[in-house]
């Protein structure tokens, strides 16, 4: 029988974005959580929770892919709940359905859920932890009274510019924006100028009834409604923006999320197998690997990819290049790479369909990353110090570009989809990797570094602020 000490324990019901950028930092979250005392119902999809069965991704059983965590006395349950979505999902061709069902559809299961665990949990579930982008947390929450406790995945500059979405539609940085309109975005609070090309992708197609903006527009209203936000970020990289945030609700930047050791991961958190890429790796020489990878959702059209893949080949760089299949164009499984490709990068390139990406950017023969800016690379790499090359696709990583190039000088650009050029790709290449350009890029990344693992240690920013949290959460619990 449980005592009555235990009973008093926050029971939060953890419910995960169902794409990899955003589950694996939940379930880092979730981990660290029940170390520091909560039981954790970690919850996801059923479409992605099959996407990773039967990726092969793990050999332990999937349904029970806490049970490392459990094994040393965590309390984290996991459980699985449909959204209606097809399984396997077709993110890439069929997303507006998949968008429709995580409004309704999950909601309601979620719900189902909810009110099981409040009926029967022992002890019954406290408080509603979930990824900022479902449209539902703050009503779900409320009406059960719960507090909702907002997990924001991406840097807190994207999240404060979603926020205040309304100013940007009030000043017309929204939707198609005129070609020779040229001003900048300098009435953000906490936003340094930028500039409406480098907003997130989407709201430069937006229109107002398009299902996408309609989920944002609901998301950031539930948002407004939530007791907490969690954000997977560093208060030093993001000061002005968090500061001005704090000003609007309790919010912590508590990342990077990631588990004690970096590398040591107590749930296995890659949805494909992982080529083992050390030997190759050890074979060079130091800092003289580039690595080239752009994710685990989007693909990148045919016309980029061989103008990058001609770029880095002039480059005579050595590179390491993730090619996940069915990642470039429309998705066919047919190889992308050019003729001649194999013979031209012998003795100085290797691809691999998927790696581990934190060993490899670990590793002392890796000096720079081409990366399309999702927000885990970026973070993966400032904790591992490596300078980063610049070729965003979609949703927020055009933001993060801006964030990496302009406010922390820690990457360079690489040029924009539909217009970069190999000549460039080469050029730029050189300059990271060898160049005086480079060399600024390098010193600037070292100083991120050290802001990025000083958070994580018991004096640090994150460190404190994870515990500050568990506080007020505590006290609004009481
Ligand atoms: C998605 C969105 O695309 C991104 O914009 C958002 O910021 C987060 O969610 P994703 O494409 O998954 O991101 O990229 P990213 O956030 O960089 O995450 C990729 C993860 O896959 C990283 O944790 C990386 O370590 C891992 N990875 C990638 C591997 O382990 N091996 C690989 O070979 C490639």
């Amino acid at each position: 029988m449980a005592d009555s000490s235990a009973d008093a324990r926050p029971h939060a019901l953890f419910v995960a974005g169902p794409f990899q950028g955003h589950f694996v930092p939940a379930a880092n979250l979730a981990i660290k959580l029940a170390a520091k005392g909560f039981i954790i119902t970690f919850v996801t999809t059923e479409a992605f929770h099959h996407m990773r069965s039967d990726s092969g991704a793990s050999s332990h059983d999937q349904r029970d892919i806490f049970s490392a965590a459990r094994s040393k006395g965590l309390d984290i349950r996991y459980d699985v709940v449909s959204d209606g979505v097809p399984v396997p999902p077709d993110w890439r061709s069929n997303l507006e359905p998949v968008f429709y069902a995580h409004a309704h559809l999950l909601q309601a299961h979620v719900e189902e859920l909810l009110r099981k665990l409040l009926l029967a949990a022992e002890p019954p579930v406290t408080l509603l932890i979930a990824d900022t982008l479902f449209v539902w947390p703050s009503t779900l929450a409320k009406k059960y009274g719960l507090p909702y406790v907002s997990f924001w995945t991406q840097p807190a500059l994207v999240f404060t510019l979603y926020y205040h979405m309304h100013l940007l539609i009030a000043n017309g940085h929204f939707g198609a924006i005129p070609e020779n309109r040229k001003d900048t975005i300098t009435y953000v609070p906490g936003v340094q100028a930028i500039a409406p090309a480098d907003l997130m992708s989407h709201f430069h197609k937006m229109n107002t009834s398009a299902v996408i903006h309609q989920l944002v527009v609901k998301s950031f209203e539930e948002v407004k409604g939530a007791d907490f936000v969690l954000v997977n970020t560093v208060q030093e990289l993001e000061d002005e923006t968090i500061l001005a945030l704090q000003r609007e609700k309790p919010f912590y930047a508590v990342g990077p999320i990631f588990p004690d050791g970096f590398t040591m991961e107590m749930v296995k958190a890659n949805l494909w197998p992982e080529h083992d890429c050390s030997q190759w790796l050890d074979s060079m020489p130091p800092s003289s690997v580039l690595y080239v990878s752009f994710g685990s959702i989007y693909p990148i059209s045919e016309r980029d990819f061989s103008e990058i893949v001609r770029g880095v080949l002039d480059s005579k760089v050595n590179f390491l290049w993730v090619l996940r299949p069915g990642s470039v164009g429309t998705g066919s499984e047919d190889d992308p790479l050019p003729e001649g490709f194999r013979e031209a990068s012998r003795g100085r390139g290797m691809v691999v369909p998927w790696c581990s990406q934190k060993e490899v950017l670990l590793h002392p023969a890796v000096g720079g990353f081409l990366t399309h800016c999702g927000w885990n690379s970026i973070l993966e790499s400032m904790w591992c110090g490596v300078p980063l090359l610049c070729f965003p696709l979609i949703v927020d990583q055009p933001m993060n570009r801006t964030l990496v190039c302009q406010n922390l000088r820690i990457g360079l650009k690489l040029g924009d989809i539909g217009k970069v050029r190999r000549d460039h790709v080469s050029n730029a290449i050189r300059g990271l990797m060898g160049g005086e350009v480079g060399e600024s890029v390098r010193r600037e990344m070292e100083e991120v570094k050290k802001a990025t693992r000083s958070a994580l240690t018991p004096s640090g920013s994150s460190f404190k602020n994870l515990d500050q949290f568990i506080v007020d959460l505590l006290k609004h619990l009481a």
